[in-house]
């Protein structure tokens, strides 16, 4: 470890928005980093492009054994964490029907039970570190649910509302946590394509690049919340506000229909 440095890890560094994240952390004086993803070989090559030291570590983070196997890393090759960004994370599309229990534990598997495997194993660094951060990448799905989404969006509703409880109680430890929530982000995971392919539809997806700048807007920036792009949070405030019109868009006025008809089912 270099004199002054700062210890960034980032997980799901392989790809999207994790490789954008190392690389706009990379430019920020004085930055070690730590990249985690399962595929070594893009690891690597990200690792040998940036302009700073950084370290790489394959692992699969459902693993019993992956938070000590980062922590031995970090400890080892740098000796200190003050960042840690919570990024990895994926989503498969399938209504409960049909996906069933299976499906919603791989998703809480990896979204929600490795994020806070790996915090409870780091957090006694950052600790040691403060003042620190974490940032966790949610998703504005954390927020309102849509069909066939339901294992992915409950994986990152018990995200948010953990990452909320951890940021009240690591302030008086000099831990700062951040929170982000993208919308649609063309990547290698969610790829966006009927989105993207559509002029209507093609500017509501993000680059990975706007989120990396909201991850360090939400972890060296101390910024509590943020979303890309920021009007998607007037999503999250209609789904208090106004339940019923938001799930009458959501279900294409299905929602509506189904009340209706069976009000009047009821009434006959
Ligand atoms: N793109 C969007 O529209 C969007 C919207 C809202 C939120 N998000 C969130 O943003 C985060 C990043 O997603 P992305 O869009 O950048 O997708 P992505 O390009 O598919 O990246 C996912 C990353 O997670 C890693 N990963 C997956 N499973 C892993 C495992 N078991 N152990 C370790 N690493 C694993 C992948 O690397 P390996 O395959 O090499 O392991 C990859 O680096 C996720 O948490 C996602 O939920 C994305």
């Amino acid at each position: 470890m270099a004199a002054n440095s700062n210890v960034a890890l980032v997980t799901g560094a392989s790809t999207g928005i994790g490789e954008a994240t190392a690389i706009r952390l990379s430019r920020e004086p004085g930055t070690e980093l730590v990249l985690v993803a399962r595929r070594e070989e893009l690891l690597r090559e990200l690792a040998a492009s940036l302009p700073c030291r950084a370290t790489y570590l394959a692992a699969d983070l459902t693993e019993a054994d992956a938070p000590a196997r980062v922590r031995a890393h970090v400890e080892a090759e740098h000796g200190r964490l003050d960042l840690l960004v919570n990024n990895a994370g994926a989503a498969w599309r399938g209504g409960f029907a049909e996906s069933g229990y299976a499906d919603v534990h791989r998703h809480m598997e990896l979204n929600f039970d490795a994020v806070v495997r790996l915090t409870e194993a780091l957090l006694p660094l950052l600790r040691a570190a403060a003042p620190s951060a974490i940032v966790n990448v949610a998703s504005t799905a954390g927020r309102v649910a849509r069909a066939r989404t339901g294992a992915y969006s409950a994986s990152k509703f018990a995200l948010i509302g953990w990452t909320d409880a951890l940021y009240a109680e690591e302030l008086e430890h000099g831990v700062h946590v951040g929170m982000v929530l993208p919308g649609f982000v063309a990547t290698e995971g969610f790829p966006a394509t009927e989105l993207r392919e559509k002029a209507l539809t093609r500017w509501i997806v993000s680059k990975p690049q706007t989120v990396a700048e909201a991850i360090y807007e939400a972890g060296p920036g101390g910024k509590a919340e943020r979303y890309v792009p920021r009007p998607y949070a007037l999503a999250a405030v209609a789904r208090i506000l106004a339940p019923r019109l938001v799930r009458r868009v959501l279900t294409g006025g299905a929602a509506a229909d189904l009340t209706t008809s069976t009000a009047a089912e009821r009434a006959g």
